[in-house]
């Protein structure tokens, strides 16, 4: 059934948030069992729709997968194919992770090519040329690459761009190559951070050093307890919905750091931000200054947060301007924040410029992919008036439990089905 969310804006968002596990980090790490038959325990896993994607992409590849808790999952069990359904691929790009592990285990591997998706073209070009690097070789059939590997051996890849995704795949690879890999210009997300600690807790031996990586492969693997790393993505949402409310909200079990790109540019937008050793505490100070933004792999600005941030300066004061730089066509929200009367445009270049207004008013809007339906979830919040986010789907991929959060910082809404 199709679903909707109904938000009556102007509510000032007041109060506390526990942050669940990242679905960005819960992603790889389930993929990542794939290189153990022995039994691997994750907690904190946020329950989401991509991360029941992941989970049941591991058990089609046979694993058995069990749910011990709320946010617990329990996955051990040998892998018996090593083909991945082009149903789970085209559900989620994150689903090709499991092309490493599976030629690591199994020494092939037939995964379909993720595609194009709402945010850009995204291709996968660095993970392939890292997975020859070490000894894959990758052959395309009928929209599928087919990968195989009698011997995996290591070597040194440099990666033209440090995305996050070609990291965490030749991540996986490398553990499984003997001898010393070392990756050049990686990502630095902490999520690369939080998969490289679960493999050392499954026995794999690797250091980070900045954007070197350095991987001492071919160990095996053995079993492991792990919990996943906080949402930083969900928390920095959360702020941005605090502060567009002109309210205070604090982020709890989040680690200051990976949002301190956020906490900064809200500091120099006015906004006081107190941070504790695990939370961060939002507070309005009336309408935000304008800010300039440019989005760049970490520590610079998220991408993720792009959308997010775009809402609460239409109602900055002053002129803002935001420079996407990791993605190549991520404006679905500004179309539909247009529509809520933002003073909103964005140019050839990947730039969008803001006229800040004292006020949006609500309609009803679509969210086009996960970031930009938290974009129009804070403008309707926001916002005057009655505001629709249809497009559900997407939100549901990657935050849990939206509404009820969000209800218990003071906000009035409500998810019904489409026809109500
Ligand atoms: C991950 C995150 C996503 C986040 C992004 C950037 C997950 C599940 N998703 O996506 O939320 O927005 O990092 O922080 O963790 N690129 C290439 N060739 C490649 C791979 C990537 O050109 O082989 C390009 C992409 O098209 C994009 C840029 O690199 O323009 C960044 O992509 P990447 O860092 O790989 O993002 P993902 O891992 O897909």
């Amino acid at each position: 059934m199709k679903e909707k969310l109904i938000i009556q804006g102007g509510e000032t968002l007041e109060g506390k948030l526990e942050i669940a596990g990242a679905k960005n980090s819960a992603l790889p790490l389930i993929a990542a069992t794939l290189l153990t038959d022995e039994e691997v325990s994750l907690e904190n896993v946020p329950r989401l729709d991509d991360v029941q994607t992941m989970l049941e992409m591991v058990r089609e590849l046979g694993k058995d997968v069990t749910s011990t808790g709320p946010n617990t999952v329990k996955i051990t069990g040998s892998v018996s194919s090593n083909q991945a359904p082009s149903e789970l691929v085209r559900k989620m790009r994150a689903s090709f992770l499991v092309l490493a592990p599976l030629v690591g285990r199994t020494g092939r591997a037939e995964v379909p090519l993720p595609g194009g998706c709402n945010i850009g073209t995204r291709p996968v070009n660095l993970h392939l040329e890292g997975l020859e690097k070490l000894g894959v070789d990758i052959t395309q059939d009928d929209g599928r690459i087919i990968a195989r590997a009698d011997n995996l051996g290591a070597n040194d890849i440099f990666l033209d761009y440090p995305s996050v995704g070609a990291t965490e795949q030749l991540l996986m690879a490398g553990v499984s190559a003997p001898g010393t890999t070392k990756i050049y210009n990686g990502a630095q997300e902490p999520e690369i951070r939080d998969l490289a600690r679960f493999l050392t807790e499954l026995g794999a031996d690797l250091s980070l050093e900045g954007s070197i990586l350095t991987i001492n492969g071919g160990n095996g693997f053995g079993r492991g307890k792990y919990e996943v790393l906080s949402d930083r993505i969900a928390a920095g949402t959360y702020m941005l919905a605090g502060v567009a409310t002109g309210g205070r909200v604090k982020v709890e079990s989040v680690d200051p750091s990976s949002i301190k790109p956020l906490s900064l540019k809200l500091s120099k937008a006015g906004v006081k931000v107190e941070e504790t050793e695990h939370s961060v505490q939002v507070e309005s100070q009336g309408r935000p200054d304008n800010l300039e933004i440019i989005t760049l792999p970490f520590p610079g600005f998220p991408t993720d947060l792009q959308a997010p941030i775009t809402s609460l300066l239409t109602l900055a004061k002053g002129k803002s301007v935001v420079k996407e730089t990791v993605f190549d066509s991520r404006f679905g929200h500004v179309a539909e924040l247009s529509k809520m009367g933002a003073d909103i445009s964005v140019t050839d270049s990947n730039t969008v410029f803001i006229e800040g207004k004292k006020s949006l008013r609500g309609t009803e809007v679509e969210a086009t992919d996960i970031r930009a339906g938290a974009a129009l979830v804070i403008a309707g919040l926001a916002g005057e008036g009655r505001t629709e986010v249809s497009g559900m789907k997407h939100l549901d991929r990657g935050y849990s439990q939206l509404q009820v959060h969000l209800e218990s910082l003071g906000a009035t809404i409500k998810r019904v089905s489409k026809n109500e």
